[in-house]
């Protein structure tokens, strides 16, 4: 049984840490508590998951099985389903999806139901941090009513007379950054905002965090870290949506816009690059913008750069289709018949994340317009039923001399890394390339389309 802690509880050694939900945010997180000295319990609503990393397995490609064997080994990590444990935790930090639904509206249901699964099993003194990526005013909002349900009480006071406020238990937002697949920073490389829903809330998750991270970034409340977080992915939104735009203009122009782009990043202040592609992927930057615009309606505020980057970045699979039909066309070939190869499912490349991912519009659009659609990814062998796609009938086709040249057009929708691009435009009819990824190459130029 928990007793009743002050802030500077969370600077001290063999902390008890509940991570709830073990996804791509959660599982590393817990992780790298665990590699602190920290005792970590995953919870996770997912039985097969819970398994998996009790038995010392990963299922994330980047996470290798040795490091959760290591640490379930020595004891400072296991997983569980049972949120009765919760009780047991110092801290419990919360790592669930937070989707858009059917009518493009923030689904908070995991959220909510994981504050309703902590609630019942509060203790005086706990530390709660939201991480999943929301709206400037979940935390206090949504989920510190559900947690006062216990009884408790957290009071919402910012500024320096609020700074010893008694606080039953503490609150905080600190949102997750992490870039699958960046080999150049981790976890522990990468500076946490946090924001405390009172002062001594904002120091105990400070407290906390300095323990696993480099650097520490407070913030007055849990609203400046929920915006913070929303600020940068419309950031990286809005300047992909620029740069597709102007892709499209530079084709019509006969300019190379990646040239244009690496030019342009050799100035050494005032500009950093973004790339084109055939759209939006991943968890996040397609979803979160939506999360303001939706939350701005209710101050009757419309955000347009978000609008008008949505709409952008939306139409850029059609651009990639209709760019494939009239790669067709010009060799005397019609979409509706042609057998076209996509490569790369995932969302961006070298990940096995597939959320969002632009292929799986690009792959339904294709087969609407009549083509005969197969892929390749390395990270794919099958694929399976999704919210919005079915596609549990494919299988990731092989890379072979022959394969290649039985498909009337390859499409580079991922450009991972292990692909051999010389020998794919070597045995390709044509190729339909959206990310500038054989720009390398000299021989069979007319066979490469950019788009
Ligand atoms: N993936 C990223 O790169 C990334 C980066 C920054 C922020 N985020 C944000 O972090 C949050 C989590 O994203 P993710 O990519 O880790 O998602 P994920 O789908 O990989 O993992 C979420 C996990 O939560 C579990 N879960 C769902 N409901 C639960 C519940 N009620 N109780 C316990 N477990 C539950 C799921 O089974 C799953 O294992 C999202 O808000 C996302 O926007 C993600």
């Amino acid at each position: 049984m928990a007793t009743e802690w002050k802030a500077e509880h969370f600077k001290g050694a063999h902390l008890n840490v509940g991570i709830i939900g073990c996804g791509y945010v959660g599982l590393p997180l817990g992780l790298r508590f665990a590699e602190a000295g920290h005792r970590v319990i995953g919870f996770d609503v997912d039985k097969s998951k819970v398994e998996m990393l009790n038995r010392g397995d990963s299922y994330i490609q980047h996470i290798p099985a040795a490091k959760i064997r290591q640490y379930t080994a020595s004891k400072h990590f296991s997983a569980s389903s049972e949120f009765s444990r919760l009780g047991e935790m110092d801290a419990v930090i919360i790592c669930v999806p937070t989707p858009l639904d059917e009518r493009r509206e923030p689904d908070l249901s995991y959220v909510r139901a994981t504050a309703e699964a902590i609630a019942p099993h509060m203790q005086r003194g706990q530390l709660i941090v939201l991480e999943s990526t929301t709206y400037p005013g979940t935390t206090e909002e949504l989920v510190l009513p559900i947690l006062e349900r216990s009884g408790m009480k957290c009071p919402i006071t910012h500024g320096p007379d609020a700074e010893n406020i008694p606080t039953d238990f503490f609150l905080a937002f600190s949102p997750e950054r992490e870039d699958p697949g960046n080999k150049q920073y981790g976890l522990a490389q990468i500076p946490k905002v946090v924001g405390g829903t009172n002062p001594p809330s904002g120091r105990a998750a400070a407290a906390l965090y300095a323990q696993v991270v480099s650097r520490v970034v407070p913030v007055s409340s849990t609203r400046a870290a929920e915006m913070a977080k929303l600020l940068e992915n419309i950031f990286r939104c809005v300047n992909i949506a620029l740069v597709n735009e102007l892709k499209q203009l530079g084709l019509r122009m006969g300019i190379d816009i990646w040239e244009v782009i690496d030019a342009a990043a050799t100035k050494p202040f005032g500009f950093m690059p973004f790339y084109p592609g055939p759209g939006l992927g991943g968890h996040c930057i397609p979803v979160d913008p939506y999360y303001l615009s939706w939350k701005a309606r209710e101050y009757d505020f419309s955000t347009r750069f978000i609008e008008l980057a949505g709409e952008i970045n939306t139409a850029m699979p059609y651009h990639v289709v209709d760019s494939i039909a009239e790669a067709l066309n010009s060799r005397r070939k019609s979409l509706n018949g042609s057998r076209i190869l996509v490569l790369g499912v995932a969302y961006k490349k070298d990940v096995d994340d597939l959320r969002e991912s632009p292929s799986l519009k690009i792959m339904e659009l294709l087969t609407a317009r009549g083509a005969e659609v197969d892929y390749n990814d390395p990270y794919f062998p099958q694929l399976h039923k999704m919210r919005h796609y079915d596609y549990s009938q494919k299988r990731s086709k092989p890379l072979d001399t022959k394969t290649l040249a039985s498909f009337d057009c390859v499409v580079i929708a991922t450009d991972h890394t292990s692909y051999d691009y010389a020998a794919i435009v070597e045995s390709s009819n044509l190729i339909v390339d959206t990310r500038n990824a054989t720009r390398r190459l000299l021989r069979h130029r007319e066979r490469i389309v950019l788009c």
